[in-house]
């Protein structure tokens, strides 16, 4: 089928319009036919600049591979969904995600070392500590709760607050940061994120974080944001604006990403019990149970990359300066990739999910995340004796970073 088949425009709108990200087996059928019978769409929106999706494995994989080729410049992600007559926006400050060789490879340069299996191991007694606060929160909790909102949220942003070196005080602000900065179009979370709010929030944080660069430029500790604040670029002390975009990409992308893919674990565990029931017969399963919810949730739904020169992916012939989507949560849903991709099996190994991306930018923070989903898991499951879910769970109405807002659950701590 083509682009043009009434079949295929509407498969493709689940792209741009965030009811369907809100509306999971929607969006997966419609995946499932774009990935069966046209691969690469068009996606000619209102509202947004046309671009082609990609939604098999092995397509999303050849872009990511050739960073040369595709670019992260100047069309990073697709933005959220614009008010009726407003053009697509821009994400608001510059950082990791909007930049390319040799500038990116620069950046990055400042905090690999940090994320590197061997740093991330000394955060692991702090986030066994910390998942044992949660679990001890959901025993207080009684017997249900909103296993996302009440538990899932707070978790990963403490963390992070770790990571960085920022004292527990500074937590609302921080939430909000990462709440507002991808302030998600779902009408129910309604975050009043038009253009002044969002600036305002920014220049809070910039203050917040100009704060933070002075004083650890004065008094450098060992931790991350000290490294950021002290780091050179060609020679040079890396720019106050430039400092402020790491900190800020740090914050929110190692976030709102890890509370889904815990939350959206949960779910998908409870809809699946008999995977809930081997896990909890068999703890030595959490790191393949883990790295299941991250293909299964996909908290980042895409990234996009713009073409250098002419390009062909998925037989479909890109122009120079056209740009593609890559649809994470339907590349690990590729049937050609994953035997019963629906399924949520914790045994699943070898398990090459793409929802770290791959390549030039791939996720900085996969070892934290890992360790941080894992510990978390590893605490809960040998003390819950029973859990189930309560009422559907509700999945947020977001096109960029999202997963479950909402799964209540029922159960019983030994
Ligand atoms: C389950 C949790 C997470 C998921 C699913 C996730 C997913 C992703 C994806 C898909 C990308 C883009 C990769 C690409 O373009 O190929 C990315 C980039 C990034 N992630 Fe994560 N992430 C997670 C957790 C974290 C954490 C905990 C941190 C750090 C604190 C983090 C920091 C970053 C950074 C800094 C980038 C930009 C890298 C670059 O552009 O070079 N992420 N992540």
């Amino acid at each position: 089928m083509s682009s043009n088949d009434p079949a295929i425009v509407e498969a493709s709108r689940v792209f741009t319009d965030p009811t369907a990200y809100g509306d999971e087996p929607r969006f997966h059928a419609a995946c499932a036919l774009l990935r069966r019978e046209c691969p690469v769409p068009y996606v000619d929106v209102e509202g947004f600049a046309p671009f082609w999706a990609l939604t098999r494995y092995d397509d999303v994989m050849a872009v990511e591979r050739a960073p040369a080729a595709w670019i992260n410049a100047p069309r990073p992600a697709l933005g959220p969904a614009p008010a009726e007559g407003e053009p697509e926006r821009e994400m608001p400050v510059r950082t990791l995600v909007q930049m390319d060789a040799p500038e990116h490879t620069a950046y990055r340069k400042i905090s690999v070392e940090w994320f590197k299996p061997a740093r991330i191991a000394l955060l692991a007694d702090r986030a066994a500590e910390l998942a044992k606060r949660s679990v001890d929160r959901m025993a207080d909790l009684g017997g249900e709760c909103d296993f996302f909102t009440d538990i899932a949220v707070d978790y990963p942003l403490y963390i992070i607050l770790a990571l960085l070196g920022l004292p527990e005080e500074d937590f609302p602000r921080m939430l909000k940061l990462t709440q507002e900065m991808f302030g998600n179009q779902d009408p129910e979370l309604a975050r009043d994120t038009d253009d002044d709010k969002l600036m305002a929030t920014l220049l809070d944080f910039f203050e917040y974080f100009q704060g933070l660069i002075d004083d650890r430029r004065a008094h450098p500790r060992d931790d991350l944001a000290s490294v950021i604040a002290n780091a050179t670029i060609d020679g040079e002390p890396i720019g106050v604006l430039e400092a402020v975009g790491y900190y800020i990409i740090i914050a929110t992308a190692g976030h709102d990403t890890t509370s889904s893919a815990i939350g959206g674990g949960m779910a998908a565990l409870l809809a699946h019990p008999e995977q809930f029931r081997a896990l909890q017969e068999d703890i030595s399963l959490v790191p393949t149970a883990v790295e299941e919810m991250f293909r299964y949730v996909s908290p980042v739904k895409q990234f996009m990359r713009t073409a250098t020169s002419e390009q062909v992916v998925g037989g479909v012939t890109i122009p120079k300066g056209g740009s593609v989507l890559m649809s994470f949560p339907s590349a690990n849903r590729d049937e050609a990739q994953f035997e019963r991709p629906d399924e949520l099996d914790i045994n699943r190994n070898p398990n090459r999910h793409v929802a770290f991306g791959f390549g030039a930018h791939y996720c900085l923070g996969t070892h934290l995340a890992r360790l941080e989903t894992r510990s978390f898991y590893n605490e809960l499951m040998p003390r819950l004796a029973h859990a189930e879910l309560a009422a559907d769970p509700a999945f947020m109405q977001a096109l960029f970073v999202g997963g479950p807002k909402r799964v209540p659950i029922r159960y019983r701590m030994r």
